[in-house]
C-alpha cells in the first residue's frame, strides 16, 4: 500500500529543469547498445575502448592474459538490491567471499605484472574482499571513502563510508603522487625567511598542495543536478575513480572495469588520455554508458577536477573563479590582498 502511493507520488513528480539525471528507457538505447560489443557471440576483435555487454565471469575467460594495466572493480556488495531487472542478493560471509575469489581469480591473470587493482566495498564485505585480495596481490592499502549520503539507521550507527582496496601485482607498480595532490587553502600561512614554506601566493589566495591520505572526504555521490548522473542505483562519483586511475595508470594505459555499471570507469579513462574495456551484464546501463561516452569526446571536466587538481568539497565557485581569472602568482613584492573570507579562516 506505502509502495503504491510512493509510485504514485513518483508519477505525479514533474522533473525539474536542472535534473539532468540520465535516464532514457530501454526502447530508445538501439543507437548506443549497436557500439557495444555482444560477450555472448562470436570472437572479440579489438577490445580496446569497448563496452562489452554480457556476463564478467564468461567475458573475463576471453579476454587476454597480461593484458591491462589497471582494474577498477565496483562490483554488487553484499546486499539486497535492486538493480533495473538484477538483482543482488545478501550472502553469509563465506559465500560473499567465495563469489569474490571467483572473480578475483579470473582479473588477476588479466593484470600485466606491473598492474593495479582497486575493489570498492562496505564495511561488511571489506574483510571478505581482503582476504581474497591478500591471495593474488600485495595489499597496499584501504581507503576509506566518506561519502556521507546514506539512510539513517533506528538502531545502528548509520553507514556512511565505503573502503576502497588497493593493491598491485608486484614490487613495481605506478604511482603518481604528484597528479593526486589536493589544493588547500592555507590557513596558517608559515614563512621562512619571509618566502611561503610548502605553499604557493596566488592572485585568488593562498594554497597548498598536499599529499593524499587513505581517508577521502572531498567526494559526494552523484546527485540530480550534477552533468554524470544517472538512474543507476549505486554509481560512483567521476572524481572518485579520477585518482585511481591518475595514480596508478599513465596516459595510454588499459583501464579494465569487470562491472561497469553507468561507466564511470570508462568515461574517466577516456576523459584522462587512457583506454578502457568495460563489461557489464545490463544493456539499459551499456546504453547509458555509451551515451556519457559520446559526451566526453566533447566534455572533459570532471566535476572536483579543475585546472588539472583535485579540490576540497564544496570549492565549486572557488574553482569556476579561479578557471576565470587563471591561478596566475601574486607578483614578486607585492603579496595579494586576502579576501575577507582568508582572514575569517586563520
Ligand atoms: C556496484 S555497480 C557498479 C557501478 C559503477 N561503478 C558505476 O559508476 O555506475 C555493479 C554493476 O555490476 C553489474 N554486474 C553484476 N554482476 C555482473 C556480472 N556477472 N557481469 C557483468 N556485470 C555485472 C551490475 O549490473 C551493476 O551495474
Amino acid at each position: 500500500m506505502r509502495k503504491q502511493h510512493r509510485e504514485r507520488q513518483t508519477d505525479m513528480k514533474t522533473k525539474s529543469s536542472r535534473n539532468k539525471t540520465i535516464d532514457f528507457p530501454l526502447e530508445e538505447a538501439a543507437p548506443y547498445l549497436d557500439r557495444c560489443v555482444r560477450g555472448d557471440v562470436g570472437p572479440f576483435g579489438e577490445l580496446r575502448d569497448k563496452t562489452i555487454l554480457g556476463d564478467a565471469f564468461e567475458v573475463l575467460e576471453r579476454l587476454p592474459d597480461r593484458s591491462v594495466d589497471l582494474v577498477i572493480a565496483d562490483p554488487y556488495y553484499n546486499l539486497s538490491k535492486s538493480f533495473h531487472g538484477n538483482a543482488s542478493r545478501k550472502q553469509d560471509f563465506g559465500q560473499y567471499a567465495a563469489y569474490t575469489e571467483r572473480w578475483v581469480g579470473k582479473v588477476a591473470r588479466k593484470l600485466k605484472p606491473d598492474g593495479s587493482i582497486y575493489v570498492c566495498c562496505d564495511w561488511k564485505s571489506s574483510g571478505a574482499v581482503e582476504q581474497v585480495l591478500q591471495r593474488h596481490f600485495i595489499v597496499r592499502n584501504r581507503i576509506t571513502w566518506q561519502r556521507e549520503k546514506g539512510r539513517g539507521a533506528g538502531a545502528n550507527w548509520k553507514n556512511a563510508m565505503e573502503d576502497i582496496w588497493f593493491a598491485t601485482c608486484s614490487e613495481t607498480y605506478t604511482f603518481n603522487l604528484d597528479a593526486v595532490k589536493i589544493r588547500r587553502r592555507v590557513h596558517a600561512p608559515y614563512r621562512l625567511g619571509g618566502k611561503p614554506r610548502d605553499w604557493e601566493q596566488t592572485q585568488q589566495g593562498r594554497y597548498r598542495d598536499t599529499c593524499p591520505s587513505n581517508f577521502w572526504d572531498d567526494i559526494s555521490v552523484p546527485y540530480w543536478s550534477m552533468a554524470e548522473n544517472t538512474a543507476h542505483p549505486t554509481q560512483k562519483p567521476e572524481k572518485l575513480i579520477a585518482k585511481l586511475i591518475l595514480a596508478s595508470s599513465r596516459a595510454g594505459d588499459i583501464v579494465l572495469d569487470p562491472f561497469l555499471g553507468s561507466g564511470t570507469t570508462s568515461v574517466v579513462a577516456r576523459k584522462l588520455g587512457r583506454s578502457y574495456i568495460g563489461i557489464e551484464q545490463n544493456p539499459l546501463y551499456c546504453a547509458w554508458a555509451e551515451y556519457r561516452l559520446e559526451k566526453a569526446l566533447g566534455d572533459t571536466t570532471i566535476q572536483g577536477y579543475t585546472d588539472g587538481r583535485f579540490w576540497e568539497r564544496n570549492s565549486c565557485a572557488e574553482q569556476l573563479r579561479i578557471k576565470k581569472e587563471g591561478a596566475r602568482p601574486a607578483p614578486a613584492g607585492k603579496p595579494a590582498k586576502p579576501r575577507p573570507k582568508d582572514e575569517d579562516n586563520e
